[in-house]
């Protein structure tokens, strides 16, 4: 199968660029053993690279090329089939745009293409060419901080408490992830996430419970929650709790009952995030709305979670407007490396910043991820990086700091 593949990274400053012919000469003759054909393009920063051939000679060759210490930052932008290759039957050809002006470069490329017509009309490879090369110099490509410029400065949370004992009649266990903007120094709120009696995933607790039940126990379940989270003595920061939006539609007077808990535990509704997941099919959108009215006007935050991860995110977010928006992880996993991803993390950011929800990324676990995800305007971060979620407490927090030089 022909499979195709198109990379964008950047030039280590420690490549001087007339060592590149010899680098496409070399790349060329392997590429050619390997069966794998395409074009490199290179504007005085960056490369745009276009790779085509068998799929395993393809993958082979990225991976070598990823390990090349004379670039970095290569974020993989396409990969696709065809029924033909694009480019003649050479290993690999430099188009370096210092030297050619954009026009006479796509003219260049199109004269290469085994298909000029359909190439220069239709293609999807070619408008990647097409935009690489209009947007050379105009960065609209991210400029992430080095992971190498930070270190990180643990320090326990302002809590009274750093555990929450739990109370003998509980049926659940939660544990407490904080979530923070780490440039601030602020902790926004810290999420209690729901665990089973021993201390087992939240898919072993709720399969224990009958079906007709679910609702209930998960309603009554941020009882506990909201009264680990006052024994820890969190002051005025803010506890986000997950509820099954069915939920708020299936108990009656579940915001009541909510509010309840709240009050009971000395909290205020506005110290509440509830934090609802895409992945369960709302059937009653219109007792839903209901609910959310009533947290609403009690206060109470609201947040997507898991966006990204589930099928109903788009129609949620059409219908509801939360007061933040949590990117999945899935996302977010290896954000820097991926451009489909980041084309993603910009549309969502653009829809929220007109919409005035905060963004939080959720699941970072990497440096990496985390400076791209900030250079992007993302403020609000959760994940390993920072802290992990500790069962009946919470942990010290990972807060990076700029190493000066
Ligand atoms: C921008 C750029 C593009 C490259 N393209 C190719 C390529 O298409 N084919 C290839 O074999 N090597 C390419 N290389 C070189 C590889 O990264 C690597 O140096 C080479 O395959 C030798 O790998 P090895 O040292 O593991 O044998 C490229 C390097 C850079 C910096």
């Amino acid at each position: 199968m022909l499979a195709t593949l198109i990379y964008r990274s950047r030039l280590n400053r420690t490549l001087d660029p007339s060592q590149l012919t010899n680098l496409v000469e070399r790349a060329s003759l392997r590429n050619s053993q390997l069966q794998v054909t395409g074009i490199l393009l290179f504007d005085g920063d960056h490369f745009l690279q276009v790779l085509e051939g068998p799929l395993a000679s393809v993958n082979a060759v990225f991976e070598r090329i990823k390990r090349d210490h004379r670039h970095g930052n290569v974020v993989e932008l396409l990969r696709d089939f065809a029924p033909r290759r694009r480019f003649v039957d050479r290993g690999m050809t430099l188009f370096d745009l210092r030297v050619m002006k954009p026009a006479a470069a796509l003219r260049a490329i199109l004269r290469f293409g085994t298909l000029r017509y359909q190439l220069a009309s239709i293609d999807r490879v070619y408008k990647f060419i097409r935009n690489f090369i209009a947007s050379q110099n105009n960065n609209d490509r991210v400029r992430s901080t080095s992971p190498e410029h930070w270190c990180f400065v643990c320090k326990t949370p302002p809590f009274t408490h750093t555990n929450a004992p739990v109370f003998t009649e509980q049926p659940c266990q939660f544990a407490f992830q904080p979530i923070i903007e780490p440039l601030r120094g602020n902790i926004s709120s810290i999420e209690a996430l729901i665990r089973g009696p021993n201390g087992g995933s939240p898919l072993e607790y709720f399969s224990s419970i009958p079906s007709d039940k679910l609702h209930e126990a998960d309603l009554a379940s941020k009882a506990w929650a909201l009264a680990m989270a006052s024994r820890m003595g969190i002051g005025n920061h803010k506890v986000a709790i997950n509820l099954l939006p069915m939920s708020l539609v299936k108990i009656p007077g579940a915001v009541d009952i909510l509010l309840s808990h709240i009050t009971r535990n000395n909290l205020n509704p506005g110290q509440i995030i509830v934090e609802v997941t895409e992945d369960e099919v709302i059937s009653g959108y219109e007792e839903f709305t209901w609910a959310i009215r009533q947290l609403r006007a009690a206060g109470i935050g609201l947040a997507i979670d898991d966006f990204g991860s589930g099928f109903a995110g788009l129609s949620l977010l059409a219908k509801f407007q939360p007061d933040k928006l949590k990117i999945d992880r899935t996302i977010v996993t290896d954000i820097h490396l991926h451009g489909p991803k980041q084309a993603i993390v910009k549309a969502i950011i653009d829809c929220c910043a007109e919409l005035q929800i905060t963004v939080v990324a959720e699941g970072v676990e990497k440096v990496e991820e985390w400076c791209w995800l900030e250079a992007v305007g993302i403020e609000r971060f959760q994940g390993f990086l920072f802290a992990r979620p500790v069962l009946n407490g919470i942990s010290p927090i990972n807060w990076p700091h700029r190493i000066s030089r």
